[in-house]
């Protein structure tokens, strides 16, 4: 018994920044942003939109696209790093926004890998054979964890939100899937902050080495792609379409390098988007699903690194 994607939603926020907005804010410039990371603009949450409430318009696209009802849902997985709250998890209201009851709801935290956790979590749950459908989601409000007057991280990210319904199929939709940690990069790219006695204790906004980032994730990326296609006997030229994580361009088109692809076949909004971590490989395959340009019977491959340091990859026929 396998599990496939039967179908994808997404949301982004009304609000759009631009790299020309951002040079009123700090120090920079749209060239400097755009040839550096292939970045032009970003979508922002208001202020009264959580996670869950991004997963929420996502979601129901997704299973309003899968033709079932919320009450057909018997698992969901929300990979997020900007969850509404401590605890319940994100998953758990966005069940309850949802309407639904009863199913199995829990985030992962996989940060920019969560998405490739989340699906790789609920395929197994749906190999158990006791599952019709699965919503797996990525949501992210990064915006609210970034410190708008560093320059250097600030201009990289965005908001959003996507999301797939898994369904049993005799046949392999989710061919397999590949994940990796190496807690001892932790510090290389983190949010050290958290809450003790009342109070946030450490910095909580996102802090990095970028060069050093960006080194790992191209190394990981050209490793886990390289173990996918081994793990199906298939070769590089077999790859319809490549949905990459969306952090730089400059990462992607490493990664396409490698798999000999051009760019043509590979799914890129991070031009629209910026890097919208676990949300940004559902918001990317939804595009490319809506448009037509995934087809009935095409490999695709989805791949992702982010902190952790976490990285994976799921090969997927559709
Ligand atoms: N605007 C203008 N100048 C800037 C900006 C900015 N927004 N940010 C940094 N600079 C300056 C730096 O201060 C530095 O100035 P200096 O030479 O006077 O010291 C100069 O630009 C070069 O800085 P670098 O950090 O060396 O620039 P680099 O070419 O490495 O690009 C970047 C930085 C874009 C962050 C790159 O390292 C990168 O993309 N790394 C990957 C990080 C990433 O994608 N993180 C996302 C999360 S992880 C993930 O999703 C995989």
């Amino acid at each position: 018994m396998y599990s496939r994607i039967v179908s994808t939603g997404s949301y982004l926020p009304e609000k759009t920044l631009t790299n020309h907005d951002l040079e009123r804010m700090v120090d920079t410039s749209d060239e400097w942003i755009y040839t550096r990371t292939g970045i032009r603009e970003r979508h922002i949450a208001a202020d009264h939109e959580f996670a869950s409430d991004l997963a929420l318009h996502a979601s129901r696209r997704a299973i309003e696209a899968a033709g079932i009802a919320p009450r057909d849902i018997g698992l969901i997985v929300v990979a997020t790093t900007t969850p509404d709250m401590i605890f319940p998890s994100t998953a758990c209201l966005l069940q309850a926004k949802l309407r639904i009851r009863n199913c199995p709801a829990f985030d992962v935290q996989a940060v920019c890998s969560g998405f490739i956790y989340g699906l790789a979590t609920a395929d197994r749950f749906m190999r158990s054979g006791c599952l019709q459908h699965a919503l797996v989601v990525g949501t992210e409000v990064y915006s609210r964890i970034l410190d708008w007057s560093d320059r250097a991280t600030c201009v990289l990210f965005g908001d959003g939100a996507g999301a797939v319904v898994l369904g049993r199929s005799d046949a392999p939709g989710i061919m397999s899937s590949h994940l990796h940690a190496d807690g001892s990069y932790s510090r290389m790219l983190s949010v050290p902050g958290s809450v003790c006695g009342g109070k946030v204790a450490g910095r909580p906004f996102v802090q990095m080495e970028g060069n050093a980032v960006f080194k790992f994730a191209v190394k990981a990326l050209d490793e886990v792609v390289g173990e996918a296609l081994a793990a199906n006997a298939l070769q590089k030229s077999d790859i319809d379409w490549l949905v990459p994580h969306q952090a730089n361009i400059r990462i992607i088109q490493a990664t396409a390098r490698k798999l000999g692809l051009s760019m043509e076949r590979v799914v890129v909004t991070v031009d629209r988007h910026a890097n919208t971590s676990a949300a940004s490989i559902p918001l990317a395959l939804d595009e490319a699903v809506r448009d037509g340009r995934v087809r009935a019977g095409q490999h695709v491959l989805l791949e992702a690194v982010g902190g952790g340091f976490t990285w994976g990859a799921v090969l997927a026929k559709w």
